[in-house]
């Protein structure tokens, strides 16, 4: 028992096969035992038939062979082990993990298993078990050697009932909800060599016992909790340790100098915690070590000027935010089996390095430092680069013409450098790349043609110099485009609308010419469209309607004319902001795509997060030639946080049911011939803290309510004809007669009117930046992923 290594379930299995090679005596399984499983399998088919679950079927199917009339150590999930001395035989293994993939059963249904005390390993992994750890039921099992509770719902803290296993070599409670401090009687564990408590909500310390105790650990992981205070000073006692993972946590103090003692460790990922001081040189001396991370955190890099010469070979090293300076440090030279490498957020300057570009690195971070030059054509020559982030530095030059002929890039990522000549046409070869953002760069020249295959989803080149026609020849599968800010020119093309997936089509700042199309209406999974600042023309289409998943339209300081359809009040993701989270439908990896958006918002820019992106509603025509009435139903908008249609010439009154718009912070309707009084109905609108009315032709009393008596800016009524009312101290005579005459005086105030910023819906700085981070953790957690068909076939061997 002791030879164990912390394995898992499956080597364990085969541990306690090749120890039960005696023959077979011809006793079945303990008949109590066979009847608890019995009634586990009902309980556990009727929670699921009474939620009416997907999973029932698939467990029916599993637990078929599960019935009274056979020795249940033939079943399917059960493992024996004959017992020498009573020649009889026993219930030691149940693996019932990835039963339950939807939904959720209480975690009632595993009390008859508690009735089978013989149970040396125990599986529930991936069950969607919710409610508290059955800890008066666990304490029955006293014989547990292995325990894997990973990946379900439990909640509550731990209980004391779990540190009563004395055999106890593997306990995985991964991926629930638990909460509240580690007890200190983990150290009770002695014999474990892997404990994980990762991704849960443990707060407090990290026990001394754990240190001091758990001699035998090979494996602690206890990242992504909340546990905060210094590590413990004698975590180096741990040594045969080969995995210590306390990532994103509020971990305080120092790396504990102890760490040197720990001669076996191969992965040491301290990142995404508060931790200080400096990074010691003597990390590089552990001689098996593979993996060290260390960003996210305060510590910094101050070796500057000690020859490091690693004594390790590692595959993975992060030093992101770790304030290193000067050139790329030259001793990862011979780190040749390196496949991470992150060196972002720091100070790092000069060339990139020609020995870099020949490493083989697979995924590569080196954005926000200030390094310069251009990119060594080796880095392409190599079918290993996955990943290449090296945004927000100095680089500049040209790519290499020839880059896409080798390479295999997923995601590349240029942004914000000083970039310049063609877009390589090889580019559009790599068939696997998914994300492309070269922007705010110098590239001139067209865009290369993609295949309408491509894989290609995210899209951001805005910002630079290319020119030529809109390009739309992109991969089918493109999600987000970003082509604003560039000097592209001529008509939109009609094949745009092949693009049956876009949801964000950004082309802001162009050239484009030619009447708005009515094929955009088409492209029926929009949710944002700006085409502020080209040179349309035409009117709008009712069809525009048909976007029912719209929630961000800008056609602002174009050249459209014609009325605002009625129909307009019909897009629906305006009037209920639905949630439409982008994702990358069905690919490699499980990754969403994080961005920011920037909109003129509150009369300044603003950045929206994509985390609540999906809650804002803009629409904005302002500046533009449109004429006739306000549609009132642009008043079913409910969703709309800002209206804009200023600078137009549109006539009329105001429509009453704009009171309606109960989300609504901003409304424009400054700038152009409406008239009659402003809707006592503006009353009801609470949110509202931006309104402009000037330069109409509106009069009488200004409504009054606890949000309109704050809009006492003069210059939100200046210029129209006859306003009055406490906002701007103008007192209202009994009746308001519709007077022509207009208080001339205000012409005057133009000189010092504030107009809309120029900038409306686009992205700032880091458009992309999060989705280096998210893919990395999709790529090593697909690694960690069972599905429930390899459980399967662990077992049928
Ligand atoms: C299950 O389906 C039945 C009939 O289709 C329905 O009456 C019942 O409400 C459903 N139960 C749940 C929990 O959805
Ligand atoms: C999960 O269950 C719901 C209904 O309970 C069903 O609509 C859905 O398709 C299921 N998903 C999977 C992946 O089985
Ligand atoms: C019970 O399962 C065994 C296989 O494990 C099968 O041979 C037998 O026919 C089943 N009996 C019934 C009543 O389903
Ligand atoms: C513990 O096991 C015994 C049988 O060995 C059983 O009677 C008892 O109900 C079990 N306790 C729990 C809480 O399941
Ligand atoms: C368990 O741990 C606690 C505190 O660490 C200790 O007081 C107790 O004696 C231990 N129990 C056993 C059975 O070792
Ligand atoms: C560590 O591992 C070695 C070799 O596997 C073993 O002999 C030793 O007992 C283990 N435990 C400690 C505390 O060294
Ligand atoms: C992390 O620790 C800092 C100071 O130690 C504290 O201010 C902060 O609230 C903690 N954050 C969490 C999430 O516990
Ligand atoms: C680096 O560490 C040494 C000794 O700990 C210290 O004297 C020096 O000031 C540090 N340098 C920087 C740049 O922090
Ligand atoms: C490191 O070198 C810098 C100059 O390059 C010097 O100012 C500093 O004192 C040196 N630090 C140590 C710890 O030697
Ligand atoms: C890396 O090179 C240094 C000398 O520069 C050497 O001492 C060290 O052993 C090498 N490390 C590896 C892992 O090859
Ligand atoms: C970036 O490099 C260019 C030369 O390529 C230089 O003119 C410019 O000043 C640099 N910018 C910064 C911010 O270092
Ligand atoms: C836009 O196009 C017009 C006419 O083709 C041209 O005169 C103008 O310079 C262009 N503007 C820009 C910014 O390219």
């Amino acid at each position: 028992m002791a030879s164990l290594m912390s394995l898992p379930f499956a080597a364990y299995l085969i541990f306690f096969f090749t120890l039960n090679l005696m023959p077979m005596p011809c006793f079945s399984c303990p008949q109590e035992h066979k009847e608890a499983l019995l009634e586990f399998k009902t309980s556990l088919t009727e929670n699921l038939l009474a939620a009416n679950s997907t999973d029932e079927a698939m467990v029916t199917e599993l637990l078929e062979s599960w019935n009274s009339s056979s020795d249940c150590c033939q079943w399917n999930l059960v493992t024996c082990h004959s017992h020498a001395a009573s020649a009889s035989k026993r219930i030691t293994g149940l693996d019932i993990s990835y039963l339950v993939l939807n939904g959720s059963v209480p975690s009632d249904v595993l009390a008859p298993l508690f009735r089978i005390t013989t149970l040396m390993l125990l599986n529930i992994a991936s069950n969607s078990m919710q409610g508290e750890i059955p800890g008066a039921g666990f304490a029955n099992l006293t014989k547990l050697v292995y325990l894997d509770m990973r990946e379900n719902r439990f909640n509550g803290y731990i209980p004391p009932q779990l540190f009563q296993f004395r055999y106890l070599e593997y306990l995985d409670l991964s991926g629930n909800f638990i909460q509240g401090e580690i007890p200190a009687e983990v150290g009770n564990l002695t014999e474990l060599r892997k404990l994980s408590l990762r991704q849960n909500k443990l707060s407090g310390r990290i026990p001394l016992s754990v240190a001091s105790q758990l001699r035998e650990l090979q494996v602690l992981e206890l990242q992504d909790n909340f546990l905060s205070m210094e590590i413990p000073a004698e975590i180096g006692n741990l040594v045969n340790i080969s995995t210590l993972a306390l990532s994103n946590n509020n971990l305080s103090g120092g790396i504990p100098q102890s760490i040197q003692k720990m001669s076996k460790l191969e992965t040491l990922a301290l990142d995404k915690n508060i931790l200080n001081g400096d990074i010691p040189a003597w990390l590089f001396e552990l001689r098996e070590l593979k993996n060290l991370h260390l960003g996210g955190n305060k510590l910094r890099w101050n070796n500057s000027n000690v020859t490091i010469a690693p004594k390790c070979m590692l595959s993975q090293l992060s030093l992101r935010s770790c304030d290193v300076g000067g050139p790329i440090p030259i001793w990862l030279s011979n780190q040749t089996r390196l496949d991470l490498l992150d060196l972002s957020e720091n100070r790092l300057e000069g060339a990139f390095p020609l020995w870099l570009a020949k490493l083989q690195v697979g995924i590569l971070f080196l954005s926000d430092n200030e390094l310069t030059g251009s990119l060594p054509p080796p880095l392409f020559q190599t079918r290993s680069l996955q990943v290449l982030e090296l945004s927000r530095n100095n680089f500049s030059g040209k790519l290499p013409e020839d880059m896409g002929e080798n390479c295999a890039v997923m995601i590349l990522m240029l942004s914000e450098n000083n970039f310049s000549g063609p877009v390589p046409k090889s580019i559009a070869n790599i068939y696997r790349l998914l994300l492309l953002d070269l922007s705010r760069n110098n590239f001139s020249g067209e865009l290369p043609i993609f295949k309408p295959d491509a894989l290609l989803a995210f899209v951001d080149i805005s910002s630079n110099k290319l020119s030529g026609k809109v390009p739309a020849t992109f991969g089918l599968n493109t999600i987000i485009l970003s082509l604003g800010q560039n000097e592209f020119s001529g008509e939109l093309p009609k094949n745009l609308s092949n693009l049956s997936q876009l949801e964000h089509l950004d082309l802001r700042d162009n050239n484009i010419t030619g009447d708005l199309p009515t094929f955009l209406t088409q492209i029926s999974s929009l949710q944002v469209l700006n085409l502020r600042n080209n040179s349309i023309r035409g009117s709008i289409s009712g069809d525009l309607s048909n976007l029912s998943s719209l929630r961000i339209l800008d056609l602002s300081n174009n050249l459209l004319s014609g009325n605002i359809p009625p129909r307009v009040g019909n897009l629906i993701a305006m009037i209920e902001t639905p949630d439409i989270p982008t994702s990358l439908p069905g690919a490699f990896f499980s990754f969403s795509v994080e961005y920011d958006l920037i909109v003129n918002w509150k009369k300044s820019k603003q950045g929206l997060s994509s985390h609540n992106l999906d809650i804002y509603s803009l629409l904005d025509l302002s500046n533009n030639q449109f004429s006739g009435n306000i549609p009132s139903s642009l008043g079913r908008l409910k969703g709309l946080k800002l209206l804009n249609i200023s600078s137009n010439e549109l006539s009329g009154s105001i429509p009453l049911a704009f009171g309606d718009l109960e989300s609504l912070e901003t409304l424009d309707l400054s700038h152009n011939n409406l008239s009659g009084q402003i809707p006592e109905t503006f009353a009801k609108l609470q949110e509202l803290n931006t309104l402009d009315l000037s330069n109409n032709k509106l009069v009488g009393h200004i409504p009054e309510s606890p949000q309109m008596d704050t809009l006492i800016d003069p210059n939100i009524y200046a210029n129209n004809s006859g306003l009055c009312g406490v906002q701007i101290q103008l007192h209202c005579p009994e009746e308001h007669p519709p007077s022509a005459e207009t208080d001339e005086s205000d012409e005057k105030n133009d000189t010092w009117w504030f107009s809309w910023a120029t900038a409306g819906i686009g992205f700032p700085f880091g458009f992309f930046s999060a989705v280096a981070s998210m893919y990395v953790v999709g790529y090593f957690g697909t690694v960690a992923t069972r599905t429930r068909r390899g459980s399967q076939c662990v077992w049928q061997r």
